[in-house]
């Protein structure tokens, strides 16, 4: 036996006597609980003076005028694209190398996702790619920011001006991240920020939909509350009033105030969560830098990653596995991984709706073939981030070229 697999008979053992470690799990406590029995104890458990406050709240934390709370990133991205007139038959300029929320947002209203191909190194829509497809029907550009690593905005934006599109950017990752040293959240006409269980904030199922632009933000949250005339959530409160008007067949959006209790609890931390994630990455980087199987997560210093994903790249020339196996033998170790994101359009619905093909975005779907996402979040150990950190180089030892 050589000393190499000696040391891996050891670690695997001791991984092997761990409980299971999940992908990703939320920080929540004593705070969330006082939050969330507040409202439930104040009566007041649908929208009401929770969300209000976790809406001015979030406004101040990313320094934008208007925050409106709904019930998932989902909800806030439909609602963008509704205010901004998205119709039948339009285009939506957006990343294949995202989570199916973002296109299926621009399907609702029967307009086409027009898929830009993605940065090698940052896996954000490409900004040189996109004006090459701007056409007479594209209505908006929609990019996302990958694990939480803004987008190059700059040139999206000089594309977006050259030909009077709005932005509206999928945020879902980057709560909170900077690009050029300003928070994203108030760069584009509108930015959609997801709460869901995994990500960096968590109010269970929600989502925030921020701009600058007071119209935007009145229609969005008229057509958040059944299309409703203004206030429709204080109609039962000492100041409302029974009467209201339906100006459009909006939806049910709205975010309750047992979840705003959560989200405020959250919002608090959000930066001690952050220095939590940017330190995990930081271990994982110096535990695999000096592999050459592996190429670690983009990470601009100029910019502020939220961290929400470590997305870690295989060198697959290097292994003997593929990544769904790599991904397998770091559950046999105990440690839960996961992979973002099979790009869109090798989904079967935009495969049989558009025809597409793998190679027709090459660097989504090749990056994709190569992407595992390891665990990171504030509630990890340091034992946790050690044990993540030789489980792959155990994989390694085992798999390796
Ligand atoms: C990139 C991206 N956009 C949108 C969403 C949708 O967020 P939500 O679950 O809050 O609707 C997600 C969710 O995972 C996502 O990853």
């Amino acid at each position: 036996m050589t000393k190499d697999q000696m040391v891996s008979v050891s670690v695997t053992e001791r991984i092997a006597s761990r409980p299971f470690l999940p992908f990703a799990l939320p920080d929540t406590g004593e705070e969330e609980i006082r939050e969330v029995t507040e409202a439930i104890k104040s009566g007041w458990v649908t929208t009401g003076p929770k969300t209000k406050q976790f809406e001015t709240e979030f406004a101040r934390a990313v320094g934008v005028k208007h925050a409106v709370a709904v019930n998932s990133c989902t909800a806030a991205l439909h609602i963008a694209l509704e205010a901004i007139g998205v119709k039948k038959g339009d285009e939506v300029i957006t990343t294949p190398y995202t989570f199916a929320a973002t296109a299926a947002v621009i399907r609702y209203f029967d307009a086409k996702p027009v898929f830009v191909d993605v940065e090698p190194k940052s896996l954000n829509i490409n900004p040189a790619r996109i004006r090459a497809a701007v056409t007479k029907k594209t209505k908006a550009i929609l990019p996302v920011h990958i694990a939480g690593m803004p987008a190059d905005m700059e040139p999206i934006h000089r594309t977006a001006k050259r030909f009077h599109l709005p932005v509206i950017e999928d945020a879902a990752h980057a709560f909170p991240a900077k690009y050029n040293g300003k928070m994203i959240g108030g760069l584009s006409e509108m930015t959609c920020f997801s709460f869901y269980a995994t990500k960096t904030i968590t109010t269970g199922e929600g989502g925030m939909l921020c701009t600058n632009n007071g119209e935007f933000a009145e229609r969005c949250r008229m057509m958040a509350l059944h299309g409703i005339s203004k206030d429709a959530w204080k109609r039962y409160s000492a100041e409302g009033s029974w009467f209201y008007e339906v100006l459009s067949p909006g939806f049910k959006y709205n975010m309750s105030d047992i979840a705003a209790g959560m989200g405020l609890a959250q919002l608090r931390k959000a930066t001690a969560m952050l220095e939590k994630r940017r330190a995990i990455a930081r271990a994982y980087n110096a535990g695999l830098s000096h592999f050459p199987h592996f190429q670690l997560p983009y990470d601009d210093p100029k910019h502020q990653h939220a961290w929400h994903l470590y997305m870690l790249r295989l060198n697959l020339d290097t292994l003997t596995i593929d990544r769904a196996m790599f991904v397998e033998e770091l559950k046999k170790r105990n440690i839960g991984a996961s992979v973002h994101f099979i790009p869109l359009h090798v989904q079967p619905y935009y495969q049989h709706l558009y025809g597409c093909r793998p190679e027709d975005y090459p660097v989504a779907y090749h990056e994709y073939l190569r992407e595992i996402s390891l665990p990171i979040y504030s509630k990890m150990t340091e034992s946790d981030i050690e044990d993540v950190i030789d489980a792959v180089v155990d994989v390694l030892i085992q798999f390796g070229r």
